[in-house]
C-alpha cells in the first residue's frame, strides 16, 4: 500500500469528521466484526478435532457435541455478519443523507456565475454516484481493515499453531502464484478501462443522436452519426472479446499454479503425516485454512483500490460544498419599495472575459413607468438585467433603488421588489397553478387573475384539467408562448414594483402582445 498524498489525507481526515455523530453505532459494528472475524478462523480450528474426534477416534463425546458446536458456529457467524451489515447501512445511508442535504444546501445558495460555468450534468453526479461510490467504497475498506484484517490475522495464527514447518513452506509458495495473478488481473482491468471509454463514447453518441434528432433529420446528418456510431460500436466489439479471452486465459493459469502449491503441500504434509505430526482432521483444516485466507488477503492488497475510488469521490463532493455562496454583505432592508432606479457609471464584464459585456452607463427609471431597452443582439439587454436582481454584481459603478445602493440591501430584501421574466423560461414540471404560484402562497383567485393579465387564461381554461394540468418536464406539452405568458404571470403575481421582462413576448404573436401589453398597463395603474 502506498502512502496517501496530503490532499488525500485531509479529505479522508474530513470524511472522518462525518462519522463522528455515529460513533456508537460505530462501535457495535466493529464488535460485531471482531466476533465475524472469530468465527471465521473458528471454522478450521472447529474442523479439525470435528474430524479427528469423529471420523478416526470416534470419541463419543466428539460425537455428540461436534454438530451441535458447527450449528452453534455458523448461529453466531450470521448473527454477526447482520449485525455488522446493518450498522454500517445505518452509518453509510445517514452519510449519504448528509452529504446530499448539505450538497442542496449549498446548491441553493450559489451565486449564477457557478451555474454558468458548470455543466448540469457534473452537479447531478454528485448526487447520485459519487456519494454512493464514498459510502460504498467506505464499507468496503472498513470492512477490509476490521474484518479481513483481523480474520488473516487469526487464521494465520491457526495454521502456525497446527504446523509451523508446513505454513513457513507454504507462505514462500503463495507470492509466486500472487504475482502471477497480478499480471492476468492487470491486463483485464486495461482492458476493461478501454471498455468503459468506449461506453461512454457510446453513451454521449446516443444522448446527441436523440436530443438532435430534428437537426439530424432535417440535416441529413443520419450518414455522419452511423459512422460515428459504427466506429465505436466495433470497437467495442473487439474490446469486449479480447476482454472475455482474457479473463477466460486468466482463470486456468491462476488455477493451475494453485493446483501445483497444492500438490507440492500435500506432498509435504503426507511426509509429516506418516511421521505422524499431521492428523487428517490437522490437514484438512489446514487447506480450509488457507482457502479461506484467500479473499480477505485479496482484498487487503487491493485496499487501496477502493480507498481512492471513494476518496476522489469525497474530493468532487467537498468542491462542491466548498463553492463559495453568492456575496451577500447587505444588512438593510426595505419593507415598502417605491421602485426608483438609477444607474451610475455602472460596467460589468463576465469573469475571465477579456472586454466590458456593459456599460459604462448612466440610467435613471422613474417608479411606475416603462423603460425599454432596444440594441442588437449580444449588446448585453440580459446582462443589464441580471444586475437588478444582483444575479451578478456590477464590476464598477453603482445601481441605487430608491436611493439605496442595492449591495447595502439584504438579496432576499433586494429581490422580493423584483420580478423578472427571463429570456428563456423556466418552468417546473408541476400543475399550471403552481407554476403561476411559484414561492408565493398564492390563492386560486389571485393565480387567476395573474393569468388573465398574462393573457393566458383563455388557453388554460380550455385545457381539459385547467389550471391542475400537469406541464412536464419545463412545459414540454405547452406552446413557446403559452411558455412565456405562464412565465409572465408567475411574475405578476408577486407585488414586486419592478418588473423586468427579458423579450418576454417574443414567442407572441401581436394580437397576444397588445393583450398582454394591455393587462400591464392595467397593473401600473391599478
Ligand atoms: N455567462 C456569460 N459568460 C460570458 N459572457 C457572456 C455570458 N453571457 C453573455 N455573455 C456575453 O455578454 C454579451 C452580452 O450578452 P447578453 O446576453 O446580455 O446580450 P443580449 O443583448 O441580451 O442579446 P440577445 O438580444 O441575443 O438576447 C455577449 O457578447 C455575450 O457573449
Ligand atoms: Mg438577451
Amino acid at each position: 500500500m502506498q502512502p496517501l498524498p496530503p490532499s488525500s489525507r485531509e479529505t479522508l481526515l474530513r470524511l472522518l469528521g462525518y462519522f463522528k455523530p455515529y460513533w456508537r453505532i460505530f462501535a457495535a459494528g466493529i464488535l460485531a466484526m471482531v466476533l465475524l472475524a472469530a468465527s471465521e478462523a473458528g471454522i478450521p480450528a472447529l474442523l479439525k478435532p470435528l474430524l479427528d474426534g469423529t471420523f478416526v477416534e470416534r470419541d463419543p463425546f466428539y460425537l455428540k457435541w461436534a454438530p451441535l458446536a458447527l450449528i452453534t458456529l455458523f448461529l453466531v457467524r450470521g448473527l454477526a455478519q447482520l449485525a455488522s451489515s446493518a450498522a454500517f447501512a445505518a452509518i453509510s445511508t445517514r452519510l449519504m443523507h448528509r452529504l446530499r442535504e448539505e450538497m442542496f444546501e449549498r446548491l441553493l445558495s450559489l451565486p449564477t456565475a457557478f451555474f454558468e460555468r458548470t455543466v448540469s450534468g457534473n452537479v447531478i453526479s454528485r448526487f447520485t454516484y459519487d456519494v454512493s461510490q464514498i459510502s460504498h467504497a467506505g464499507v468496503q475498506v472498513f470492512n477490509a481493515l476490521i474484518k479481513d484484517s483481523l480474520t488473516v490475522i487469526g487464521l494465520l495464527a491457526y495454521v502456525f499453531w497446527l504446523d509451523w514447518q508446513l505454513s513457513l513452506f507454504t507462505f514462500v509458495l503463495l507470492p509466486t502464484a500472487a504475482l502471477i495473478a497480478k499480471y492476468v488481473g492487470r491486463r483485464q482491468r486495461r482492458l476493461s478501462r478501454e471498455l468503459q471509454d468506449s461506453f461512454g463514447d457510446m453513451t454521449h453518441v446516443l444522448e446527441e443522436t436523440t436530443r438532435g434528432q430534428k437537426v439530424i433529420k432535417i440535416h441529413g446528418g443520419q450518414d455522419y452519426e452511423r459512422r460515428r456510431f459504427d466506429r465505436i460500436a466495433k470497437a467495442i466489439r473487439h474490446q469486449q472479446f479480447k476482454l472475455a479471452v482474457a479473463s477466460t486465459i486468466g482463470v486456468p493459469i491462476v488455477e493451475f499454479v494453485g493446483a501445483v502449491i497444492m500438490a507440492a503441500v500435500i506432498w509435504i504434509g503426507t511426509g509429516r503425516a506418516a511421521e505422524d505430526q499431521l492428523t487428517v482432521g490437522g490437514f484438512v483444516a489446514f487447506f480450509t485454512a488457507l482457502g479461506l485466507l484467500f479473499s480477505p488477503v485479496k482484498r487487503l492488497i487491493k485496499l487501496t483500490d477502493p480507498l481512492q475510488r471513494g476518496l476522489a469521490a469525497a474530493e468532487s463532493v467537498f468542491a462542491l460544498l466548498d463553492e463559495l455562496p453568492e456575496v451577500d454583505r447587505g444588512t438593510r432592508s426595505l419593507p415598502e419599495a417605491r421602485g426608483a432606479l438609477r444607474f451610475e457609471r455602472v460596467r460589468f464584464r463576465y469573469p475571465g472575459a477579456d472586454r466590458d459585456a456593459l456599460g459604462p452607463l448612466d440610467l435613471e427609471i422613474a417608479p411606475d413607468s416603462f423603460t425599454a431597452l432596444v440594441g442588437a443582439s449580444g449588446s448585453g439587454k440580459s446582462t443589464f438585467v441580471s444586475l437588478i436582481p444582483r444575479l451578478h454584481e456590477v464590476s464598477d459603478g453603482r445601481i441605487l433603488l430608491d436611493g439605496i445602493d442595492i449591495r447595502e440591501l439584504g438579496l432576499p430584501a433586494l429581490r422580493r421588489h423584483i420580478a423578472f421574466v427571463d429570456q428563456q423560461v423556466i418552468l417546473f414540471n408541476d400543475s399550471i397553478a403552481n407554476n403561476i404560484a411559484y414561492g408565493t402562497a398564492a390563492d386560486s383567485e389571485r393565480i387567476r387573475q395573474a393569468a388573465k393579465d398574462a393573457g393566458a387564461l383563455d388557453f388554460i381554461e380550455a385545457l381539459p384539467q385547467g389550471f391542475d394540468t400537469p406541464i412536464g418536464e419545463n412545459g414540454v406539452k405547452l406552446s413557446g408562448g403559452q411558455r412565456q405568458r405562464l412565465a409572465i404571470a408567475r411574475a405578476l403575481i408577486t407585488d414586486a414594483r419592478i418588473l423586468i421582462l427579458d423579450e418576454a413576448t417574443s414567442a407572441l404573436d401581436t394580437e397576444s402582445e397588445r393583450l398582454v401589453q394591455q393587462g400591464l398597463e392595467r397593473l401600473r395603474e391599478g
